[in-house]
């Protein structure tokens, strides 16, 4: 059989048939051509994006069609021409390239102007996404430099329909960004980036203008060669048979019908053979295929029938054609390609014209849906996908369509021809309406599944007068399945009377057509998302569906129709549309609320009608006045906004420069390699996971023999192979990942590396064995077919799963039973009721541990003060007694009785609301006190990694009996000491080793051990190479992401007697959160957290959300008095780990929660608030502390400076201006306790002689931080100011006060992130041509560690050259990959310390070298003034080679820097531990109707030390940040409690796929994203190295979006209300668009415009 010939970046390649149904990426995997990634393979992330060369029949250049390589099979690119990130034509100019990127920044000489931009704009961290972006911007600037199709540019270029026009954007101006606005944000709506927080992105593909056009092209000779290389366009035209027939091996069949005569004849021959077939009991199926998107949402759809019939080159399922009836949209026609037409060729047409004109018409129909239909997916979906794909799974599986909703609303029919082996039934036409073939419903029933072929969709063009609107609303902007959409069309003719009414010209409507689309439940309309999910029970990484239900709302039709286009009226019509919606079968109420708010917004807008009354919130006058009528969010603009950090410092170069990335241009042409790029040899086994699937269940048995019958399938290995003890133990032994089992007898007993059949699946996902096969396809695909049988609680119950498998092709014997099954414990509230608990206090003694849980300190607890005593005082319960657990002796008093959040007054309340206590005054005092008590429950969401590489192993035994493994590891340590666990060997016979990896984000600290060890076993019983790379959906359901927590708080406040009077309190706690009012007189005295944080089925190393939440939760403020207790509960999910900022972005979260609801109690504003309690300088030291001598981040490193520390008072308070000088007055009048405690330690040394010098503040829970390095305050005066604070407020609360439907929200935090340092090994080697290699213990994840660290070594080194030598140039320096064998004992890479600890630990190593080169080699130079590195080494040189010792080893850290200590050392002492200090400010907006949300504005500043790279620290600022973002909003994982009734549920991951899991895209990122880094940061120490950590402090700082946007909902609340009342609510993230609706409260909109309408009627009347 023939291969497949393809035309790759110019070169023909031959794919073999066996691959004719492998995704395309899968193949260029096999080649040179390896830069696609396949991060997904399901369409959702464009990790894979190519782009197809084509050549339009109209002639001019090419143009480039991005499509997801994971989705287009082989086959379906044969004879194609296709660009990878290889193949991008090097920019034309020499110039653009040595401008844009250093000679530094390593990689090809000769790159495109995209990749040289990516480079240069820092646009690649892990470079994992990187190629997929620099393909898709390529593709889009070259089609707007052409003026091709699809091409969205910034109106310079003019689409030509199909092909690109010859001129391009010639005509622009030069400079002008050849993309950006809507242009830019579909370029990059297909892809995502899990790094960098897309603005670099964005950045660079903006930087790309008019005058970069000819760089775009390539050099003049090659470009056209490479986009279109003869021989691909003579292969496409060579077939022109009326159907050609290609094999596609194993009996399978492509037929490719030319003419609609021919596909019509095909499938009639295929039906009858398939009804034959059928009667003789023999088996012949085909299937219609398209642009095989489908399997992108309905993953695991293979390509298994016998034929495929292809609609694609049927030129009547191709036209859009335009008839007297309307348009035609032919079945094939992609989703992009009807847009295109759509803006081209309809974007001229009739109609138009503004409110009262009545307008409409074809325009505004096309440019509404065109807009729309871009909204679906990403560009490199919508450019494969068909029509008629989409409205056949729409009507077969319950897709949730946007294409439905939109041509629906339109009035369309699709036109089917019927399919039947009987020959009279076979070819018929049929019309019947979209909607009722979707929906099922209508007069005529659509033909059955198979049935027919979609040739067309016709849509009636809107008449002039008809106007038409639609919106969808998804849980992300860009590239998320709608939640609900809407599209409303108005047939409008003018009132007969022509009265003015509602700040419009009156209208009538004439008709009416509204039509949603809703989620629902999957077991809802008929149940065909639910049967697809019942493969769950089998499978826990089936990507599971909702339901969809599609309709018109015809009792609002019916209403509306004759109806003026009044608001009074309008409104009156939607009175039916809320019961309709929650009418729907499956749909819960906050999604039919968004509905709502859909058709409200539709019908207002397509009626024209702008203005609406207010909705009474404001009181009579703003009642009587017209506002804003309910309207959608304009779209989401693009990132910028502004980014400063410190300039670099000359004497330490090139420490303190904005080096680009190493490695930048290799991730980008996607040349650099990851793990899986590793190459195996011939004969290597690929493996795939086999996974428990009921969490709770025992697994009785496993059948492995269907699996191995399939082709390719060699071998199960399971428990079995290593019970029997030859292969070593099945477990990774006692490493840091699992103390917890070392250190408590008689706790669970560690994961074992394969589930034993007689044994208990603890988690669904819970990997049961491997099945080896010769390619990763084949393993994947036998993997599904071991059988597993369970036995489930209660009923004892066998049932048998079509998914697992066992040893050779004999079945594991079930043992006797000695485990039962459970009903899984699947949340926090079911697992601390069974008391399943983890012992957090053994673990780690060194915190002191908590009371309220028996048996044993099962809980940390950090205190001080005495919290009893002061709640006590207060009346008040513990909180761990409003947890629910028993509270302590004596009990103090009863909670209330609600459980919720709640604020009052204790039993003695006295008539101004506060409880009066005149004993247990915790600080002694026996003065009376006024307390008053704010009382909460929160909870804190989980969050996956998604680090775009998914776990990934090659593992390869070796001549020894040891094992090599190549692991995709924060550490080689774990996976060394895994494996060697697990096989049974030596440390030393395992060598671990690492390159890089495509994202980690502590998601590969430990659990990358799992999938390393799994590969070696399986390597060491086969005795040949093993690859283990996960897919997605298994990546996602094995790991299990941060901690959830369950929260509950208690928080006394004081009175401050003789204190800031209270400023005039608002009446409503929601109004004061949504103003300006501060300070108060009342002060947080206490704090008491009780938080129950969801540990998985295993420990792993979750215990460190419990540590970073207790290191965070105090933050920077004064809390005399506070308990935070923790417990962390055993679950039946996965095991939990450390996601960046672990811990402590929930207990700054929870901290914040604290701070907004006692403020919005005190009705004062909380930034006030916050102010006031901050962590304090006393006023009389703070100037005499701050003078006295410290570096600053601006200083010459090299010593100790005596430049001015922190702001002095005086400092402050003139940053701040007079707005903030009340705040400034406020702080200075707080004496806390904390603010005067300092060090103590006096043992002579040094460090303790600073310690006692300088003054020490101590957070609640004793974290240390010297006063000069205290810098919030500074920091947060600076953000004030900077971003105009008094200003931003006063608008935000005159836009909402103008905006009933619209809210704004804004909120100001503080962060704190404690760091540890420690010491680490380096080594690094001078050879002999003067370049030098670096090993270093820390893993490069994107972090930009390696670049750091080649910038110390550089700049150390350079200390051996005469000043003006210096520095060396940085290409000299090597960093090696990491590797056991080189450097071990590295340990984990992660907690953001690893980069300053390297770079330490490098220094050390550099300096010894620095030595050894003055002192033997400098003299050889016999007094030469000036000369060059290379000339130095050739000093060492000697006979036979060097004659000096030109390597050297260190351990160290920071501390031992000789600038640490000793004359060098600055006035602030070197801790062992310090404080990561920021501040952010957020402005959002939502759509109260919706629930849609935008993050308009953040700021953040930080005090990052003097950064030793800042452009790859902000880089790592706003990555951070943009992460957090994910979590707040929309980053929602839940795990299957559905099967209540077959014990609990599966347990299995339910958001694990790309289709439900949303990681922020680049629409979501602020609009205006201002990020500085402090310029003149105080030093705690001299020297290269005095930057902070900053990989996961920012991530903290998000949570300023989410406090803000609680507060919006509270001003839409406070609005609905009536702005006389709102109780504090809490907003729990992610604060999906459910939520926030929700979270503006139960109201109905058509009630509330009525209302409204008849108040400003009254009110006009009343005039
Ligand atoms: C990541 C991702 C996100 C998406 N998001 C959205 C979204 O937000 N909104 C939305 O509306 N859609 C969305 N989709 C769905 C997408 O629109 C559909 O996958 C697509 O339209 C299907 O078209 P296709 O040509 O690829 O169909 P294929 O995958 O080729 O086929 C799908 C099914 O339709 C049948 N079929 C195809 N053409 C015909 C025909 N002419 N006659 C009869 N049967 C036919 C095939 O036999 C097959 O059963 C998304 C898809 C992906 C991958
Ligand atoms: S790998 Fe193809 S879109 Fe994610
Ligand atoms: S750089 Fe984009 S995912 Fe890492």
């Amino acid at each position: 059989m023939k291969p497949f010939t393809l035309f790759v970046n110019g070169e023909e390649l031959h794919a073999p048939v066996e691959m004719a149904n492998a995704p395309l990426a899968a193949f260029l995997k096999t080649t040179r051509f390896k830069s696609v990634k396949i991060a997904c393979g399901e369409g959702g992330c464009g990790a894979c994006t190519v782009a197809l060369v084509e050549q339009s029949s109209e002639g001019g250049a090419p143009s480039l069609r991005t499509i997801n390589s994971c989705l287009a099979p082989v086959y379906s690119v044969r004879g194609k021409s296709i660009l990878t990130a290889e193949g991008l034509p090097p920019a034309a100019t020499a110039a653009a390239t040595a401008a844009a990127t250093p000679a530094t920044a390593g990689g090809p000489a000769a790159s495109s102007v995209v990749v040289e931009r990516l480079a240069a704009h820092h646009a690649s961290q892990c470079g994992y996404c990187t190629p997929g972006f620099a393909v898709a911007c390529h593709a889009a600037l070259h089609n707007a430099a052409n003026g091709c199709s699809g091409s969205s540019s910034n109106g310079h270029a003019h689409s030509n329909g199909n092909g690109c026009s010859s001129n391009g954007g010639a005509a622009a101006a030069e400079s002008a960004p050849l993309l950006d606005g809507e242009g830019l944000r579909r370029a990059l709506d297909g892809n995502l980036c899990r790094c960098t927080g897309y603005r670099p992105i964005v950045s660079a593909c903006r930087s790309v203008g008019v005058a970069d056009i000819e760089d775009l092209a390539g050099p003049p000779a090659a470009g056209a060669a490479l986009l279109l290389p003869p021989r691909a366009a003579a292969a496409a035209a060579a077939t022109a048979d009326d159907v050609e027939e290609v094999a596609l091996g194993a009996g399978q069949v492509l037929k490719v019908p030319r003419s609609l005569a021919a596909l019509v004849a095909e499938s009639g021959r295929l039906a009858a053979a398939a009804a034959s077939a059928a009667a003789t009991g023999s088996f012949s199926s085909w299937r219609l295929v398209a642009g095989h998107t489908g399997p992108g949402v309905y993953k695991d759809w293979p390509l298994a029938e016998s034929v495929l019939l292809s609609v694609n080159e049927v030129p009547e399922l191709r036209r859009l054609q335009q008839t007297d009836d309307g348009l035609v949209v032919g079945g094939a026609v992609t989703l992009e390609a009807l847009a295109a037409h759509l803006d081209g060729k309809l974007a001229a047409g009739g109609g138009g014209g503004g409110v009262g004109s009545v307008g409409g018409g074809v325009k505004e129909w096309a440019a509404e849906t065109a807009a729309h239909l871009r909204r679906i997916a990403g560009t490199h979906v919508r450019n494969a996908a068909t029509v008629g794909g989409n409205l056949v799974l729409t009507a077969e599986a319950a897709l949730p369509s946007d294409v439905a909703t939109l041509l629906a609303a339109a009035g369309a029919e699709v036109e089917l021809l019927l399919v039947s082996s009987d020959a009279a039934a076979h070819g018929v036409s049929r019309r019947m309406p979209l909607l009722d073939f979707v929906s099922g419903g209508g007069a005529a029933a659509k033909p059955a599944a198979g049935g027919y072929i979609l040739t067309a969709v016709h849509v009636p063009l809107p008449h002039h007068g008809v106007r038409f609107w639609s919106q969808r609303i998804a849980e992300r902007y860009s590239n998320a399945a709608a939640v609900a959409n809407a599209a409303v069309s108005l047939r409008l003719q003018p009132a007969a009377d022509g009265a003015a009414a509602g700040g419009a010209t009156a209208s009538v409507v004439a008709e009416a057509r509204v039509v949603v689309g809703v989620r629902t439940d999957a077991a809802a309309g008929g149940g065909v998302a639910a049967a697809r999910n019942a493969a769950k029970e089998t499978d826990p990484t089936v990507v599971l569906l909702y339901g969809w239900d599609v309709r018109r709302l015809t009792a609002v039709e019916a209403a509306l129709a004759g109806a003026p286009a009044t608001p009074a009226a309008l409104a009156a019509a939607l009175a039916a549309a809320a019961p309709d919606l929650a009418a729907i079968d499956g749909v819960d109420a906050a999604t039919a609320a968004i509905a709502e708010g859909l058709v409200v917004q539709g019908i207002f807008a397509a009626a024209g009608v702008t203005t609406a009354t207010a909705n009474g919130a404001n009181g009579a006058a703003a009642a009587a006045a017209d506002v804003a009528a309910p309207s959608r969010l304009p779209p989401p603009e693009l990132v910028a906004g502004t980014q400063s950090y410190p300039a670099p410092l000359p004497e330490v170069a090139p420490v303190t420069e904005p080096t680009i990335k190493l490695g930048a241009k290799l991730q980008a042409t996607g040349t650099a390699q990851y793990t899986e790029d590793v190459p195996v040899h011939k004969g290597a086994l690929y493996g795939a996971y086999v996974m428990g699937a009921k969490a709770g269940a025992v697994l009785e048995a496993i059948d492995a023999t269907p699996a191995l019958a399939l082709p390719g399938a060699v071998r199960f290995v399971g428990a079995a192979d290593l019970e029997a003890g030859a292969n070593g133990s099945n477990g990774y032994g006692y490493t840091f990942a699992n103390r917890f089992e070392a250190l408590r007898p008689g706790a669970p007993p560690p994961e074992p590396i394969f589930l034993p059949a007689g044994g208990r699946v603890e988690y669904a996902g819970q990997p049961v064995g491997l099945v080896l096969a010769e390619s990763a396809a084949a393993a994947h695909r036998a993997a599904k077919a071991v059988q597993l049988s369970y036995r489930t609680a209660p009923s004892s119950s066998t049932t048998t799963s079509t998914a697992t498998a066992t040893n050779t092709t004999t079945t594991d014997a079930p043992p006797p039973p000695t485990v039962e099954p459970i009903t899984p414990l699947l949340d926090i509230e079911s697992a601390l009721a069974a008391r399943a608990l983890y012992p957090l206090a053994a673990l780690m003694p060194w915190l002191p541990a908590g009371k309220s849980l028996a048996p044993g300190p099962m809980t940390l607890a950090p205190f001080n003060g005495d919290v009893d005593a002061l709640l006590a005082a207060a009346g008040a319960p513990p909180a761990a007694a409003a947890a629910g657990l028993p509270p302590p002796p004596p009990p103090a008093a009863e909670p209330p009785a609600d459980g919720g959040s709640s604020s009052g007054e204790a039993a003695a309340a006295t008539a101004n609301g506060s409880s009066s206590s005149s004993s247990g005054d915790a600080n002694g005092s026996s003065r009376e006190r006024k307390l008053r008590v704010v009382r909460g429950r929160y909870y804190t969401p989980s969050q996956l990694h998604v680090y775009m590489e998914t776990q990934s192993a090659v593992a390869a035994p070796e001549e020894d009996g040891g094992m090599t493994v190549q692991s995709a590891c924060q550490g080689t340590d774990v996976i060394q000491g895994s494996v060697a666990a697990a096989l049974g060997l030596p440390l030393s016979k395992v060598t671990a080793r690492c390159r890089r990896l495509g994202g980690a984000f502590g998601g590969k600290a430990t659990l990358s051990r799992r999938v390393a060890a799994a590969a070696a076993v399986a390597a060491a019983i086969t005795g040949r190479q093993v690859r283990l790379q996960l897919p997605r959906n298994a990546d996602m359901v094995l790991n299990g992401g941060r901690a959830d927590c369950r929260v509950d708080y208690v928080a006394v406040l004081e009175e401050q007697v003789g204190e800031v009077e209270q400023a005039a309190a608002p009446t409503t706690a929601a109004a004061a959160a949504a103003s300006h009012v501060g300070p108060t007189r009342w002060r947080l005295a206490g704090l008491d957290v009780f938080v129950a944080a969801a540990g998985g089925a295993f420990p792993d190393i979750a215990w460190l959300d419990a540590m970073g939440l207790c290191a965070a939760v105090d933050s920077l403020y004064d809390i005399p008095h506070m308990r935070c207790e923790v417990a962390m509960v055993r679950t039946n999910l996965p095991p939990r780990t450390a996601v960046r900022g672990p811990g402590e972005v929930n207990g700054t979260m929870i901290i914040e929660q604290v701070m907004e609801h006692v403020a919005a109690e005190l009705g004062v504003n909380p930034e006030a608030f916050r102010a006031a309690t901050f962590l304090q300088l006393p006023p009389s030291t703070a100037a005499a502390t701050t003078a006295k001598t410290v570096t600053t981040a601006t200083d010459n490193g090299t010593a100790a400076a005596a430049a001015p520390a922190g702001p002095s008072e005086a400092d402050v308070e003139a940053e701040a201006g007079p707005a903030d000088a009340g705040a400034v007055a406020e702080a200075s009048t707080t004496q806390p306790s904390s603010a005067a405690a300092a060090a103590t330690a006096a043992d002579g040394s040094d460090q303790s002689k600073k310690e006692e010098e300088v003054l020490v503040l101590k957070t609640a829970f004793g974290k240390k931080i010297p006063a000069p390095l205290y810098t919030l305050p500074r920091l947060w005066h600076k953000l004030m100011r900077e971003a105009g604070w008094e200003a931003m407020q006063a608008e935000v609360d005159a836009f909402n006060a103008a905006h009933p439907w619209t809210k704004r929200g804004l909120a100001a935090l503080p962060a704190r992130y404690g760091m540890q340092r420690g010491n680490k090994p380096a080594y690094v080697n001078i050879l002999t041509d003067g370049t030098v290699q670096v090993a270093c213990h820390g893993i490069e994840m994107g972090q930009g560690l390696f670049t750091k660290v080649a910038q110390v070594a550089a700049a150390t080194l350079s200390e051996a050259l005469p000043p003006a030598n210096r520095p060396m140039d940085l290409s000299n320096i090597k960093i090696c990959d990491n590797s056991s064998e080189l450097l071990p004992n590295s340990g984990v890479t992660g907690g953001s310390t690893s980069s300053e600890l390297a770079a330490a630990a490098v220094r050390l190593a550099c300096l010894q070298l620095v030595d050894i080169l003055k002192t033997k080699a400098v003299p050889k130079l016999k007094g030469k003034e000036s000369f060059t590195w290379k000339e130095l080494v050739a000093a060492t040189s000697g006979g036979w080679g060097p004659a000096n010792q030109l390597g050297a080893f260190a351990w160290g850290g920071q501390a031992d820097l000789p600038e640490a200590s000793g004359a060098e050392a600055a006035a602030v002492p070197t801790q062992t531990d310090y404080s990561v200090i920021g501040v952010a400010g957020a402005l959002v907006e939502l759509d109260v109707l919706t629930g849609e949300r935008r993050v308009l504005r953040a700021d953040i500043l930080f005090d990052l030390g003097r950064p030793v790279n800042p452009a790859v620290d902000i880089g790592q600022v706003e990555g951070a940040f943009v992460m957090g973002l994910g979590m707040m909003l929309s980053e929602a994982a839940s795990y299957d409690q559905s099967a209540e009734e077959a014990g609990g549920g599966t347990g299995a991951l339910v958001q694990n796929s790309t289709w439900h899991y949303k990681p922020p895209a680049a629409a979501c990122v602020p609009a205006q994203f201002n990020v500085t880094l402090l310029d003149d940061a105080p030093l705690s120490q001299a020297g290269p190295i005095s930057s902070k950590a900053c990989g996961e402090p920012p991530l903290l700082l998000s949570t300023a979006v989410l406090m803000a946007l609680q507060r919006a909902t509270a001003a839409a609340r406070a609005d609905a209300a009536g702005g006389c009342s709102a109780d504090f609510v809490p907003l729990i993230a992610p604060a999906t668009v459910q939520r926030v609706r929700t979270a503006c409260g139960d109201w109905n909109a058509a009630e509330r415009l009525q209302k409204a309408a008849a108040a400003a009627a009254t009110a006009k009347a009343g005039k």
